[in-house]
């Protein structure tokens, strides 16, 4: 272990040493760059260099201004703080030390509206700040997480290098690449996170369904995942499913889901995906589904108020093979739909911002060291690879196969979960989306008829070009609007 001098010898700085900060640290020193380490309480410092410091170089600094001279130049400083007010408060005490072409890298989870603000304030300066999504938790930032860095271009080709060493690695592809500039990056990461989100939502129903439709134990569940886990729907979280199903509760002998509250809980940035499509105008029907599920659960009083409202009477599937077979596909489904709604999301942020953003690559990114890792984004790749232009996930040739595929099965599930009383927004919302991009014709023509009435709001005509109107009040003549 190096101990830490006015000299620059450290390729790369992380300030903020807690869970995420102190693993990145490790991760980097591991890989043979040596790093400088800083924390505002210094107990944090000395007891990651005590505890770690034969992992690699750590150069441990006290102050912000031994920070800054042991990095090398251009400084590449990686801020891991509590995001918000915390991370503004450590830009503005880092800044003033730096010079122009010195980065900070934010590796928290920013709103990207934040990270825009912050990057045009320090561009400003001649600093570069480069916002990046970082997801894989703890475990990730040691191992290999999957990294979405903003910023300029300029500033990737001076960390790219390094932060791909530190990334995950799929056939041998880091799972890092420059996102686009400014907030980019941590756009991407939100709707990672909003996708996350989708994804646990229709994994909870399938289960659910499971349990209640054909009264499987929570054990038997846990083989059906599995087995899924062999399939298309190979994944992370699939995986992580049939673990906590097949786990028993140590205190009482019961299947462990069984004495976990039924309340979800979430962070925040679910809500700000969901927040910023209704900004964008783009409908994210399964992602703001899944965040509402998670609230709705929360809600303990109102669902203690409405426990004893009537429903069906309670009944049984007899098939429950066939019908976990089923379940599969509208899984599968719901899936492609909720990642369609995703990038449509993305690829709407990057027409507003002017990021050019590179669909395929986001999929090829996320193949490894996040939550949402899947065999499923190697499909997703392809699809962009096949068109990079393409409109929307759904028509591409194996996702609307599988789609066609799965008409009935996933038509059957949504039929069922609503005659049995079972809730199961997530896979509903997906087969109306579906539904309702696949209509020849909406009930938006009369939406628009009634907006005309009340508000002469105007309307467009089917078999003329212009806005008109029509004298509701008056004869009901037509006139141009
Ligand atoms: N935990 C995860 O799984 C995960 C995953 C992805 C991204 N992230 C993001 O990564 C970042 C770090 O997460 P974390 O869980 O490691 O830590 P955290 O609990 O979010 O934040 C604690 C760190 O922030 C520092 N800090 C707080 N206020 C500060 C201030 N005003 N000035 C200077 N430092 C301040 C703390 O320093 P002291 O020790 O002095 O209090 C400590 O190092 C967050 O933005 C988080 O959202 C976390």
């Amino acid at each position: 272990m190096e101990r830490g001098s006015a000299m620059a010898q450290a390729r790369i700085g992380v300030t903020g040493l807690a869970v995420m900060g102190r693993n990145l640290a490790r991760n980097l020193a591991r890989h043979g760059h040596p790093v400088a380490v800083h924390n505002r309480t210094t107990s944090r410092t000395k007891s990651l260099v005590e505890e770690f410091g034969h992992e690699g170089t750590f150069v441990p600094a006290e102050t912000p201004e031994d920070f800054v001279a042991a990095l090398e130049r251009p400084r590449r400083l990686v801020v891991m703080v509590k995001a918000g007010a915390p991370t503004d408060a450590v830009i503005d005490e880092f800044a003033p030390l730096l010079e122009p072409g010195d980065m900070i890298v934010d590796g928290g989870n920013a709103h990207f509206l934040d990270t825009r603000r912050r990057e045009q304030a320090l561009r400003e300066r001649g600093i570069h700040f480069v916002g990046t999504g970082i997801s894989g938790g703890e475990e990730g930032a040691l191992h290999g997480p999957s990294i979405m860095p903003g910023g300029s271009a300029e500033s990737y080709a001076a960390l790219g290098p390094l932060l791909e060493d530190i990334a995950a690695k799929v056939d041998g592809t880091p799972c890092c690449t420059h996102v686009g500039p400014d907030g980019a990056g941590h756009f991407v990461k939100m709707v990672h996170n909003g996708i996350e989100y989708a994804d646990m939502q229709l994994i909870g129903e399938a289960y659910d369904l499971l349990r209640h439709a054909c009264g499987l134990p929570a054990a038997e569940i846990a083989e059906v995942f599995r087995t899924w886990n062999d399939g298309r729907l190979e994944s992370y979280l699939i995986e992580i499913t049939a673990e906590v199903l097949a786990h028993t509760d140590a205190a009482t002998g019961r299947p462990f889901v069984d004495v976990v509250l039924d309340q979800a809980e979430q962070k925040g940035t679910g809500r700000w995906t969901v927040q910023t499509a209704l900004d964008l105008g783009v409908p994210v029907s399964g992602i703001a589904e899944a965040v509402f599920a998670r609230s709705a659960s929360g809600h303990a009083q109102v669902r203690a108020a409405a426990r004893g409202l009537p429903g069906p009477a309670p009944s049984r599937l007899e098939e429950a093979a066939a019908f976990a077979d089923d379940v599969e596909k509208a899984l599968y489904a719901s899936k492609i739909v909720a990642y369609a709604q995703g990038f449509h999301q993305i690829q709407a942020g990057s027409a507003e911002y002017g990021w050019d953003v590179d669909p395929g690559a986001m999929a090829t990114i996320w193949r490894g060291g996040c939550i949402i890792r899947a065999r499923f984004l190697d499909r997703i790749r392809a699809a962009y690879d096949a068109d990079p232009a393409l409109t929307t996930l759904l028509t591409d040739d194996h996702f609307a196969e599988a789609l066609g595929d799965a008409q009935d099965a996933w038509r059957k599930v949504v039929a069922t979960a609503a005659r049995l009383g079972i809730p199961a927004p997530g896979f509903s919302t997906a087969l109306a989306y579906y539904d309702s991009l696949r209509a020849e014709r909406l009930p938006a023509a009369l939406t628009q008829a009634q907006r005309d009435f009340f508000g002469a709001h105007t309307y467009r005509r089917v078999d003329r070009d212009g806005s008109f109107h029509t004298l509701w009040g008056g004869d009901r003549t037509e006139i141009p609007g």
